[in-house]
């Protein structure tokens, strides 16, 4: 079963995806009943004739248990120009969050969406001492999958014809887009742009969300399908490679951090947290974004 705590936009584009692709039971959990419950009654209708598994709203932690997945993304209120700005809260709900998954299901494999998502990943982690590997902030291929998009924007290409495009670090301002591994079309990326393209590029992956926000409000489906990508590798033993955030204990150099990093993924969780090659200026740019992480974490103990 996967269990979805959160049911606003988010939470409830993730539970049609999977119940209309006929993953797994899914079990919305809202702090408002009637919400979860009348989420739930809509997404049943997209239940294919074929497939054995359902849909339920509760309010109820206690029907967390034989949970093989939670996905988080229940929120204390909307932020409007940076992921930050509710960490207090937003801290002190995962830490209630995370004791009730520690007591209902403490073997489930964890997917973090909330923000501060790298704040949240380590905290979660904190209070519940839960192995790291299974407990998966989701957000860095959101990030790298807006970094292809407007590297084939700027070309003018399909994105089928980048290689290599990744997110890494913070899921926030100081998030570093890798582009010295990026081909297009066979060619290093690096050959074909000069420094302002790459600053361009970098301050457009980074301002994504807010551009969106002022057309739609708040972002959605990006995030929703990313997360599906996930589950489905946890459902049906797939090996997947994106970048996701993870507690690192020495990784890039780092410890007692989350951030976004390259993983393998599979049906346990995260299996291995990938060495990749950066160059001296990513280097840089990603230590400058724990850093920041970190500040933001040292403020909430
Ligand atoms: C996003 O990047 C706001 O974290 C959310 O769309």
């Amino acid at each position: 079963m996967i269990s979805i705590i959160g049911s606003g936009r988010v939470g409830t584009s993730i539970a049609f995806l999977c119940v209309s692709n006929a993953l797994d039971d899914v079990l919305l959990l809202n702090r408002t009943k009637d919400k979860a419950i009348g989420e739930s009654l809509d997404i049943a209708n997209a239940i294919p004739s074929t497939s054995k598994f359902s849909i339920h709203g509760t309010d109820d932690y206690s029907k967390l248990s034989g949970s093989d997945v939670v996905v988080i993304a229940a929120s204390t209120g909307i932020y409007q120009k940076d992921r930050t700005e509710n960490i207090h809260s937003q801290v002190k709900m995962i830490k209630e969050i995370a004791k009730k998954i520690k007591c209902y299901c403490p073997s489930a494999i964890i997917l973090l969406i909330s923000n501060p998502l790298d704040v949240l990943t380590y905290f979660f982690q904190r209070e519940t001492t839960l192995p790291r590997f299974k407990i998966i902030g989701v957000a860095s291929s959101l990030d790298t999958s807006r970094f292809r998009y407007l590297i084939s924007k700027k070309f003018n290409i399909p994105q089928s014809l980048i290689s290599n495009a990744l997110v890494l670090g913070e899921h926030g301002d100081s998030m570093t887009p890798i582009f010295s591994g990026v081909s297009v079309d066979k060619n290093p990326l690096l050959s074909m742009v000069g420094d302002d393209e790459i600053f361009s590029l970098t301050r457009s992956v980074r301002n994504y969300w807010k551009k969106l926000r002022d057309y739609k409000s708040r972002s959605q489906f990006g995030i929703a399908k990313n997360t599906y990508d996930v589950l489905d590798a946890i459902v049906h033993s797939k090996e997947l490679s994106i970048p996701a955030s993870v507690v690192l204990e020495g990784e890039y150099g780092e410890h007692d951090v989350a951030m976004g990093v390259p993983v393998k993924i599979n049906q346990h969780g995260i299996f291995e947290i990938q060495k990749i090659k950066l160059n001296q200026f990513e280097t840089d740019m990603l230590q400058n974004s724990s850093k920041k992480i970190r500040g933001y974490i040292t403020s909430q103990i």
